[in-house]
């Protein structure tokens, strides 16, 4: 693909896709961690000299109108703030507008645009109108083929990717591709039906598979254990007893468990440790028990690449946080080439201020796991088309 490096920007008008989609509680940035990844593009190019537009979505708001809750005006004063001059957001863009003195504007919501999720190409070709040179950056949204992601690149004059992209698709493809052995993966999160690709995927390639949350509870009552009130999914033990054939997987085999209702789980729920052949049908797997989270550290530590996606327990409460907490850890002490990703992922890295010493800490979360399924991203395929030119 093009890279904006090598464009040259200057007097330009620089149409950057970015992925502001950020968490909002009430109106208020929950995490950050994408507007920071997309500040040092902003500064290249506008100290390339370009007059510089960011586009994104936020949210999944209703097509064709405005929406209060979807608005990225909380975005553009953040951005403000970390950039150290005025983003104005500009509320109507598509048919064009006036930038005035500012050299850089955030555009309104692209998801308030009738089209942008169906590609529309008149709308598409509005947006590649606005610009001289196209900058896709957005990795996180690089999964969706959309008139902001893949139309407005194969109609805008220039379709570059920006820098936060182009190392996106470095760290995957280090961690990936002819990656140093031992790679050990890690899945955790809720369900094995949302992540079975990626289980798949990842059996063909780790060293060894280990994998934490509802998963690893699938994965315990497929070695025949009673989970309780556990979160699984009983149709997945065949899927999940495959995958032990296929590979080394690594999931609980000592639990921490609560007898508390969901409604009442908090910073100091009571707690039980057991092995995981001794849970009662009253009791609900949370965490993964210390000595499932001790060889998962140790595990992590021989190994030369880690991938990380998804927590082992319930790790916003503390009572449930320690396994989650043990492993990342792990991963972050480790001299691995380590790359995690995904919005609970980071959420966690986040809680124990580790994020520094995680090697790429990815700002994807579809995306990610699409491309360590292998599977193309349209707005990255479309850039490689466009290449072509
Ligand atoms: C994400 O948060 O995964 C991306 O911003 C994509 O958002 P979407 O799933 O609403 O397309």
């Amino acid at each position: 693909v093009k890279l904006m490096s090598d464009q040259d920007l200057s007097g330009k008008r620089v149409l950057i896709r970015q992925d502001l989609n950020v968490p909002l509680d009430d109106g208020k940035i929950t995490s950050s961690v994408r507007i920071d990844a997309s500040l040092p593009t902003i500064k290249k190019a506008l100290d390339a000299g370009a007059k510089v537009m960011l586009m994104s979505h936020l949210g999944r708001p209703e097509e064709g109108s405005f929406d209060e809750s979807a608005s990225l005006a909380p975005v553009a004063a953040e951005l403000g703030k970390k950039l150290g001059r005025d983003v104005p957001l500009i509320k109507d863009w598509v048919n064009g507008f006036d930038m005035g003195d500012a050299d850089v504007v955030l555009l309104e919501n692209v998801r308030f645009n009738e089209g942008e999720k169906a590609n529309d190409e008149t709308l598409a070709k509005k947006m590649a109108e606005l610009c001289d040179v196209f900058v896709m950056d957005a990795f996180g949204t690089a999964h969706r083929a959309q008139a902001s992601t893949h139309g407005v690149a194969k109609f805008a004059p220039v379709a570059c990717a920006g820098p936060l992209l182009a190392s996106e698709l470095d760290a995957l493809g280090k961690a990936l591709d002819n990656p140093a052995r031992p790679l050990v993966a890690i899945v955790g999160g809720s369900k094995v039906s949302s992540k079975l690709s990626v289980l798949d995927a990842l059996s063909k390639i780790a060293d060894t598979l280990v994998v934490g949350g509802g998963i690893s509870n699938t994965f315990v009552a497929s070695a025949g254990n009673e989970v309780g009130n556990s979160l699984y999914e009983e149709d997945l033990i065949p899927e999940a007893k495959r995958l032990r054939e296929a590979t080394d997987v690594v999931f609980a085999t000592d639990v921490r468990t609560t007898k508390d209702g969901f409604d009442e789980w908090s910073h100091d729920s009571k707690t039980e440790v057991k092995a995981a052949s001794e849970i009662q049908a009253d009791e609900e797997i949370i965490d993964y028990g210390p000595e499932t989270a001790a060889r998962v550290a140790e595990i992590i530590k021989n190994a030369k690449t880690v991938l990380w996606n998804g927590p082992c327990g319930v790790f916003e409460f503390n009572a449930f946080a320690q396994g989650t907490e043990t492993i990342s850890r792990a991963i972050a002490d480790s001299e691995a080439f380590s790359v995690a990703g995904g919005g609970d992922t980071l959420a966690a890295i986040d809680k124990w201020n580790l994020a520094d010493k995680i090697s790429y800490v990815s700002t994807g979360g579809g995306a990610f796991l699409e491309f360590v399924e292998g599977k193309e991203l349209p707005a990255v395929a479309i850039l490689q088309e466009r290449a072509k030119d």
